[in-house]
C-alpha cells in the first residue's frame, strides 16, 4: 500500500509540475525553457482532480499524503511564482532590427539638452543589455589565455565601409571606483595610448561625459576623430554599464582643432559591463561596433586590431597592479 502511495504521488507530482510547466509557459511566451527539464506532455487539466478523488476514496493514510501533497502543491507553485519573478528583469529581448536601427543611427543633438541626451543614454543601455550574450556568427581569436577573450564579426555598409564588431572579456585587478575614476582622467588615457592626438571633455557628471576623441595619422589612415557622449549606469554596487555612442552637432567645435584635414569616424556602440566578481578583481565585458571609415578588408585587420586591444588591456593591467 504505501509503495502505491508513493508511486502516485510521484506521479501526481509529475504531472503537477506539466501542468504548472505548461500554463507558465502560456503565459509567458518569453519564459527561459532551459530551467524546466520536464518533457512537455499534453497535460490535461482533469489529472489533477481525478488522482486526488481516487486518492480521497482511500483510507485515512492516503488522506495524509493528499494534504501533505496539497502543502507541496502550494510550495510548488510558490517557487515557480518566484521564478518568474526572476526572470521578468531578464531584458525583454528587442527585435534585431529595432536594434539595428538604433546602433545604425547617429543622432544629431544639441549637446546642452540633457533630457534628450539622458533619454538617449536610457536607451542605449537598454540596447546594449539585450545584445550582451549574442555570439551569434562571432570568429573567437582568443580564449581566455592570460584571461582575455576575443571574438569579431564584420559588416559592410552601403559606401562598403568594413565594420568590426568586437566583444571581449577580461580581468583587471582593481576596484570599480579606481576604475572609473582611471577612464574619466583623459590626460592619462592619452599618455596611455599613443595614438590619441586630443581627448577633451565638453561636458561631464555622474552620469554623462561629452567627449572629443582624435586619433593622429596612422600609417596608411588619415587622421580620424569622434565625437560621443558616454553614459555611466550603476546596478548595484558591483554592476556597472558604460557606453559610449557618437553623436553629431552641426556647432561643435574641438578646443583644439586639428590642421589636417580629418575624417570623422563613429563609435555606433560601445559599451562595458562591469562586475566586481572579487574584492580587487573587475571582469569587463566590451561589445564595441565602430565605423572608422575604412574600406580594408577584414583579413588584413582582425589580427591587427586583436593585437592593438591587447596591448591596451596589458597598460591598463599594469597601471593598476603598480599601484
Ligand atoms: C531614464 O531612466 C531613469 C531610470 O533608469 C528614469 O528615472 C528616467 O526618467 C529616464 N529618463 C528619460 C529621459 O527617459
Ligand atoms: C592580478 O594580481 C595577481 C597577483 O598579484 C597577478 O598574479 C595577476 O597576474 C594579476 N592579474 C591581472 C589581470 O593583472
Amino acid at each position: 500500500m504505501n509503495q502505491c502511495i508513493i508511486w502516485i504521488k510521484l506521479l501526481l507530482r509529475k504531472c503537477l509540475s506539466i501542468f504548472q510547466y505548461t500554463k507558465i509557459r502560456t503565459a509567458d511566451s518569453h519564459y527561459q525553457m532551459q530551467q524546466f527539464n520536464q518533457v512537455e506532455l499534453n497535460a490535461d487539466k482533469d489529472i489533477e482532480n481525478n488522482l486526488k478523488e481516487e486518492l480521497k476514496n482511500e483510507n485515512y493514510e492516503t488522506e495524509l499524503a493528499t494534504s501533505d501533497l496539497e502543502t507541496k502543491i502550494q510550495s510548488q507553485k510558490q517557487q515557480l511564482i518566484e521564478k518568474q519573478e526572476i526572470i521578468e528583469e531578464i531584458p525583454q529581448p528587442i527585435d534585431i532590427s529595432t536594434v539595428r536601427q538604433f546602433i545604425e543611427t547617429t543622432p544629431n543633438i544639441d549637446i546642452h539638452n540633457k533630457e534628450i541626451l539622458t533619454e538617449l543614454g536610457n536607451k542605449s543601455i537598454e540596447i546594449y543589455h539585450s545584445i550582451l550574450y549574442d555570439y551569434d556568427g562571432y570568429e573567437q581569436l582568443e580564449d581566455n589565455q592570460d584571461e582575455f577573450s576575443y571574438w569579431i564579426k564584420y559588416i559592410e555598409t552601403p559606401e562598403k565601409f568594413q565594420i568590426h564588431q568586437m566583444r571581449y572579456k577580461y580581468t583587471l585587478n582593481t576596484t570599480i571606483q579606481k576604475y572609473m575614476a582611471f577612464m574619466k582622467n583623459l590626460e592619462l588615457q592619452k599618455k596611455l595610448d599613443s595614438s590619441i592626438d586630443q581627448f577633451e571633455q565638453h561636458y561631464s557628471d555622474d552620469s554623462l561625459q561629452i567627449n572629443y576623441l582624435r586619433y593622429k595619422k596612422i600609417l596608411f589612415m588619415d587622421p580620424r576623430d569622434f565625437l560621443f557622449a558616454k553614459f555611466t549606469k550603476s546596478i548595484d554596487e558591483n554592476t556597472v554599464f558604460e557606453i559610449s555612442k557618437s553623436i553629431e552637432n552641426d556647432e561643435f567645435q574641438p578646443f583644439n582643432p586639428s590642421s589636417k584635414s580629418t575624417t570623422r569616424a563613429f563609435l555606433l556602440m560601445s559599451g562595458n559591463y562591469i562586475r566586481q566578481i572579487e574584492e580587487n578583481k573587475l571582469e569587463i565585458q566590451t561589445y564595441s561596433e565602430c565605423n572608422m571609415k575604412l574600406k580594408l578588408k577584414p583579413m588584413m585587420t582582425k589580427t591587427a586590431s586583436k593585437n592593438e586591444i591587447k596591448k591596451l588591456i596589458k597598460k591598463y593591467r599594469d597601471h593598476f597592479n603598480q599601484q
